[in-house]
């Protein structure tokens, strides 16, 4: 990426300040409210000129800032960049403004993913630091939200007192391989996850190994519903007779790696990732673009999440009924089921749902733990208990491995857990479906 480019975000335009920013740059610099916490002292308009010449031009030098600006109105929010880049040590600082109308709106937690993969990405620094006025409890929450934490100065200050917090690389981001052994002639895949990412699960690698075993079967054009770190959308393009992969998902911080990884993967003209509420893209050229694609899928896959409102089931219902309007008649549906819903729940989802034949299980775990010592299982295990309360379809766990029949419901193994802190076992599963119009 060339850093003067601009680039944006759900909300935010970055790019370089320009002179016609000037009355922007100085009421930020001067306004007494936004001054508070900043080491410098405000500014008059021939400063604000030098700091807005200060930051053009950023390659090749130690100091760059972008404004922020609102991607529709684009009305000026803010600013935010690096400065005293240090090559020998691999550190710099980054720092942030955001205006005051535009205070608690989020707008950091938008922006720091971006400024963080410029530093450790085109920079290549091991280390990134704030500093921060002790009092600024705003900022030095946003940041910790990220994983920086306090630390020794890492310059020396030039106002007291100031919290130093620094994010190294190895906290950002952690990294899965998935070997070329178990991607059964699919290639080594590397897949970055930093902080805020959603990390592979034990039932993201059903799905793998239900792509893997099917690869014979999936080609043409196919759709990753809640593509995460964009994991199952670079695995499938890594099948030669599959074209185009879109991956979708709500979570702009899965989106950008996920591209990422794409691109570490060599997979980037042949995967195409969406910020996209299910089937709708928030991006209007993306969603025309995604909108063409009606009648031409010829594959989903899907590890969507538990829903939170109704029996955890809600997420397989939007995924199925949705992708009727993009498969193709005899398209297929590898979506994510694993044992404990239920065959009953399954049935009645196929039965509710026109069009499509039920093909079996593509890809199934032995009995694993359901590890409610996960706080998000834990939460799923309550929604069912809810559910079976409510009358709703029992759930369905191995009470422990000393008989393969001891079968207990959803009630019963919260009741196990909260006596005896016992996690009952599931198999995690992968579904498949197929379209026939
Ligand atoms: C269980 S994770 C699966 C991630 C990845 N496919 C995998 O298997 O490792 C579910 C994903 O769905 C995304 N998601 C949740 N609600 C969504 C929605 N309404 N539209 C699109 N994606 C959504 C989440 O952000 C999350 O990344």
């Amino acid at each position: 990426m060339s850093l003067s480019e601009p680039f944006s975000t759900e909300r935010l335009k970055f790019r370089l300040l320009q002179l016609n920013d000037l009355e922007a740059i100085y009421r930020q610099f001067s306004d007494p409210d936004m001054c508070k916490y900043f080491s410098d002292p405000p500014c008059d308009r021939e400063e604000a000129k030098g700091i807005i010449e200060h930051y053009q031009s950023p390659e090749g030098k130690g100091h760059l800032r972008y404004g922020m600006f609102d991607i529709i109105t684009e009305k000026f929010i803010g600013t935010c960049g690096y400065h005293y880049l240090d090559n020998d040590l691999k550190q710099v600082e980054i720092g942030y403004d955001i205006w005051k109308d535009y205070w608690r709106k989020g707008y950091i937690s938008e922006a720091l993913p971006v400024l963080l993969h410029i530093c450790f990405e085109e920079l290549e620094v091991e280390c990134i630091y704030i500093l921060a006025d002790p009092q600024n409890k705003a900022s030095i929450k946003s940041v910790s939200k990220f994983g920086f934490v306090e630390c020794k100065p890492c310059r020396e200050l030039d106002v007291e007192p100031q919290i130093c917090m620094k994010l190294l690389r190895t906290e950002w981001y952690k990294e899965t391989i998935l070997e070329k052994e178990f991607t059964n002639g699919l290639g080594r895949i590397s897949l970055k996850h930093p902080m805020g990412t959603f990390s592979l699960t034990p039932a993201s690698y059903i799905l793998i190994e239900a792509i893997t075993n099917n690869k014979e079967i999936l080609n043409g054009i196919g759709i990753d519903w809640g593509t995460g770190i964009g994991c199952l959308a670079i695995l499938a393009a890594k099948i030669e007779l599959v074209d185009k992969v879109y991956g979708l998902d709500i979570s702009k911080e899965n989106i950008y790696i996920a591209a990422k990884n794409a691109k570490d993967n060599n997979v980037t003209d042949k995967v195409c990732f969406m910020l996209a509420d299910s089937y709708s893209p928030f991006n209007g050229e993306e969603k025309q673009e995604f909108d063409k694609l009606r009648g031409k899928v010829n594959f989903i896959l899907s590890n969507p999440p538990s829903s939170d409102w109704d029996d955890g089931f809600g997420f397989r219902r939007i995924v199925l009924e949705g992708a009727r309007e993009y498969l193709v008649k005899n398209g297929i549906v590898l979506l994510n089921i694993s044992f404990q819903y239920g065959m009953k729940r399954v049935e009645s989802l196929h039965k509710s749902m026109d069009g499509y034949n039920y093909m079996g299980v593509a890809a199934s775990t032995d009995w694993v733990p359901f590890d409610l010592s996960r706080p998000d299982l834990l939460e799923c295990l309550k929604i069912y208990s809810g559910e079976e309360v409510k009358g709703g379809l029992d759930y369905t766990f191995l009470a422990d491995r000393s008989s393969e029949n001891n079968f207990i419901n959803a009630q019963t193994a919260l009741d196990n857990y909260n006596k005896r802190g016992v996690s009952p076992l599931t198999q995690w599963q992968t579904h498949m479906f197929q379209y026939i119009g």
